[in-house]
Order: C-alpha cells, then structure tokens, then sequence
C-alpha cells in the first residue's frame, strides 16, 4: 500500500519505519524535503521511503496520517490539500497540547469538540480515524512490555477504515479497542496527558495502556 505521512518527527519517522516493515511505501511529508538530517534519515530506511511536500505526500498516499504538531494542523492540511485526500483513510495522530514551561502540557480544545473533530471537518471527504495518539512513538510498532501487548484505542465514523487501521495496527502488534465516532477523540485526546503524567510518576516513558478483560468465548 502507498502511505503519505503529513509530518517529519519522530511520530511519523516511528510510522515510517513500522510501515515499510509491512512491506508498504511511504512518502513523507514536510516543509523542508531537502533538510539534510531527512534526507539521510531516508537513505538510512532504505528506497520505498521517499521524501516531498506535504501535498506530494497526501496525492501519494493510499491511505495518509497527520502527524505534525497539534498547533500546525490546520495549516499542515491547508499545505497538503484536502481535495488530496478525498475518499482516503487518514489517520490522526496528534494531540492538541498547549506546552508551558515547568508544568505538563495542556490541551487547546476539548469536552465539547476535539482535534480528531476538527481534522474531520477539515477533510469532510476523508475518513478520519483517530490512533496512536494515547502511547509514545517507541512503543508504536510491535510494543514488548512484560504485561502483553497494550491496547490501542481508535475512534473514527467510518467502519470500513476502522477496519484498515485495525489491520494495520494487529500488523504492528496491538490489539484494538474501538470507541466509537470520531467525538470520542475527546477522550482519547486526554489520555495522551494521563499517559505523560504516569510516566513522569513511574520514572519510565516505555509504559501504555491496557483494558483487562475475560478471556474472549470461543
Ligand atoms: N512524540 C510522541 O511519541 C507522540 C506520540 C503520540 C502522539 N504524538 C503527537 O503526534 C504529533 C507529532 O509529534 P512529534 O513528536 O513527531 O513531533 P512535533 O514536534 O510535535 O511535530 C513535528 C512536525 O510538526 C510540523 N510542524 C511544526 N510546526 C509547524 C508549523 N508551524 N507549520 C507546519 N508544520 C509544522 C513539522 O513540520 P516540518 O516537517 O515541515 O518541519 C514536523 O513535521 C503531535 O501532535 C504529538 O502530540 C506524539
């Protein structure tokens, strides 16, 4: 599958990677194609990793994710064009967080609208699923923690691309729990300040969340 990444950190170089490991090709996109640590971060993943405009990267992708940072989105979609990802998967990674200095982010919006809402109605043609945003990016793809596999928490309104991202996600090695529409972004969205809070408070940023459950029937 052709994945465009809107986004160069290291969220969408973690997704990157996990992506070609899946045997997909990705094209990143970002401001600066031609920034030198990019470009020999490209040539280190290897040839189905390529590098462009954040509107070569939303044309190119079959299926796109948005992982810049919180503040930038609006602009980062205007940048990659929404008529570009019309009919697409595209799933939102980010989190809308206010940094201050000496005390745990905040968030931008929420209770009553959320970012993953807000990336829906910027690309009223795309199908938005929200995931990854509730773990940090070494735990992205194929988690080994003592407890088992974490849990995956995705929303979205589309069933059919819950179904994608489930595929993709059970390929990097997470179970998914699906909450609902999209607005369910307004609790995901949180957790990801509950996740930087417990690992301030248990001294390790290698941790994530799992529901305890009884064993499935057969
Ligand atoms: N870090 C994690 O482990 C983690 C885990 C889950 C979710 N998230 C969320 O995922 C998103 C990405 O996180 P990150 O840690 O990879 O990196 P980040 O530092 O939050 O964002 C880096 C990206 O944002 C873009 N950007 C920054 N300012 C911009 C602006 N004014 N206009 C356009 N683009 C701008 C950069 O674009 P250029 O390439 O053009 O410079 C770069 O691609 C964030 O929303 C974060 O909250 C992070």
């Amino acid at each position: 599958m052709k994945v465009g990444i809107l986004g160069s950190g290291d969220v969408a170089r973690s997704l990157a990677k996990g992506f070609v490991g899946r045997g997909d090709n990705v094209r990143l996109g970002t401001r600066d194609p031609s920034s030198a640590s990019l470009v020999s971060w490209a040539k280190e993943i290897g040839p189905n990793v390529s590098l462009g405009s954040l509107a070569d990267a939303a044309e190119f992708g079959e299926l796109a994710v948005v992982a810049t940072r919180g503040s930038a989105v609006p602009e980062v979609l205007r940048l990659a064009g929404p008529k570009n990802l019309v009919g697409k998967v595209v799933i939102d990674v980010t989190n809308p967080l206010v940094f201050r200095e000496n005390a745990p982010p905040s968030l931008s919006v929420g209770h009553d609208d959320s970012a993953g809402e807000q990336v829906q109605r910027a690309l009223p043609g795309a199908h938005v699923v929200k995931a990854f945003n509730t773990v940090g990016n070494s735990l992205f793809v194929h988690p080994k923690l003592p407890g088992g596999p974490p849990d995956m928490f995705i929303c979205g309104n589309d069933a059919q691309a819950k179904a994608t991202v489930t595929k993709v996600l059970k390929d990097f090695g997470w179970p998914t729990v699906d909450i609902g529409g999209i607005e369910g972004s307004r609790l995901l969205e949180p957790m990801c300040i509950l996740w930087v809070l417990s690992a301030m408070s248990l001294g390790s940023w290698e941790i994530a969340f799992k529901i305890l459950r009884p064993a499935a029937k057969a």
